[in-house]
């Protein structure tokens, strides 16, 4: 069967209500969710546009305005980029399915809207034009693959077995990486306006009828779908791991630093390291390494941002240590509080003196009075 070297369209999924990167998510989708100040799609986009793929439909429900707000016609990332909105959550095959009469004739691509890779496309069309499938999985090694699809393969490539988040499992395997080409006739097998999944109720019919092929990279592969998994993504941007523009910008120093923002005397950048816009880093204080200043934010005098990432218009006041933690905008810390691996959502207040460690997570807008909260690592409630 001979067919075209890439195709030229993709659906990315964007209509999840992102739920395990709350409250990342509780007022932004996943998809915009900002990841070095870029909303993190446009790494998805960056990577279609630099493989030639022309048009991207977006297939949204969830908060699908501000994706549209964000991302708009996608002239920015050179992609034509158009919009198909759920009333109701369709799942990944319905909502791929909804896209139908957006799409040309011809196999596409689809994303799931969390994925950062660096996968080559081309060589992965190529493998789906070789095999002559209905559809081609991208697959990735994974240590711990118990909350993914997890895929067995035939030695000439084809899939024998699709396992959805099997919960039990021990050592690697090849899981499901969220990116396929699917051939048109796929939509056939999607019942329409109804949900259903594409890794429930196509892919395992699919690898019965032997017309499921696997394509496997070893380079790059995450999720940005949990709070540890969307800050790691950022120190792999911030350490290069994976190749991005924002990478490629900040070069050999790792360091980026706006020229529209202000550094007191004595501040220390510590590499890898990103401020943003009109960020401003006081006196004596330290930011870095592995830490995103987001566009306004303002670090305080002798405070310390370390493993951290904080979004737009964050205030970290004087002498309070940041660590591991996701600071999401508009939030603010007092002054000689410390926060080691905890998420703040939107514009939470945490008073002066606070301690706030082990994973905690605090909803948009919750505010804590000054010195109301603290932790003693070995606390043991029993009495010797
Ligand atoms: P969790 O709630 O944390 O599981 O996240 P999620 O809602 O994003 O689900 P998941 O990570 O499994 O979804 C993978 C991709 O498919 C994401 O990019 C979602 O936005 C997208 N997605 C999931 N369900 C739907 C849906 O019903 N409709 C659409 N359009 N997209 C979906």
């Amino acid at each position: 069967m001979s067919r075209p070297a890439t195709p030229s369209q993709a659906v990315i999924l964007v209509g999840g209500e992102g739920t395990r990167l709350r409250p990342v998510t509780s007022r932004v989708p996943k998809p915009v969710a900002p990841v070095v100040e870029r909303p993190f799609v446009a790494y998805i986009l960056d990577d279609l546009a630099r493989h030639g793929v022309a048009r991207a439909v977006f297939s949204s429900g969830y908060l699908a305005a501000a994706i549209e707000a964000e991302i708009g016609d996608g002239a920015a990332y050179g992609v034509a980029v158009d919009y198909v909105v759920e009333d109701e959550p369709l799942g990944t095959a319905g909502a791929i399915a909804n896209c139908a009469p957006k799409l040309d004739d011809g196999p596409f691509f689809v994303f799931n809207g969390d994925v950062l890779s660096d996968v080559d496309l081309g060589a992965f069309a190529a493998v789906h034009g070789e095999k002559g499938g209905m559809a081609t999985i991208f697959l990735t090694a994974v240590a711990d693959p118990r909350r993914y699809g997890l895929v067995q393969l035939r030695d000439d490539g084809s899939v024998a077995d699709f396992l959805e988040k099997p919960g039990e499992w021990e050592g690697t395997a090849l899981v499901n990486a969220g990116v396929y080409v699917l051939e048109p006739e796929i939509l056939d097998l999607i019942p329409r306006g109804r949900l259903f999944s594409i890794e429930r109720g196509v892919f395992p019919k699919l690898a019965r009828a032997g017309s499921l092929y696997g394509y496997v990279d070893h380079g790059y592969w995450r999720d940005i779908g949990t709070p540890e998994s969307y800050l790691q993504a950022h120190f792999d941007i911030l350490e290069r791991v994976v190749r991005t523009a924002v990478g490629d910008d900040m070069g050999d120093s790792y360091v980026y630093v706006s020229p529209s923002a202000t550094l007191g005397t004595a501040a220390r950048i510590v590499p890898p390291c990103y401020v943003a816009d009109g960020a401003a880093i006081a006196s004596g204080a330290r930011v870095g390494p592995l830490a995103v200043v987001g566009a306004g934010a303002v670090v305080g005098e002798g405070a310390s941002v370390v493993e951290s990432v904080l979004q737009a218009a964050v205030r970290v006041e004087p002498h309070a240590d940041v660590s591991r933690s996701i600071l999401v905008r508009e939030s603010r810390v007092g002054a000689g509080a410390q926060i080691h691996a905890a998420v703040l959502g939107e514009a939470c207040d945490v008073g002066a003196g606070n301690q706030l460690a082990a994973g905690i997570w605090l909803a948009p807008g919750t505010v804590l009075a000054d010195g109301c909260v603290g932790f003693r690592e070995q606390f043991d409630a029993r009495e010797s």
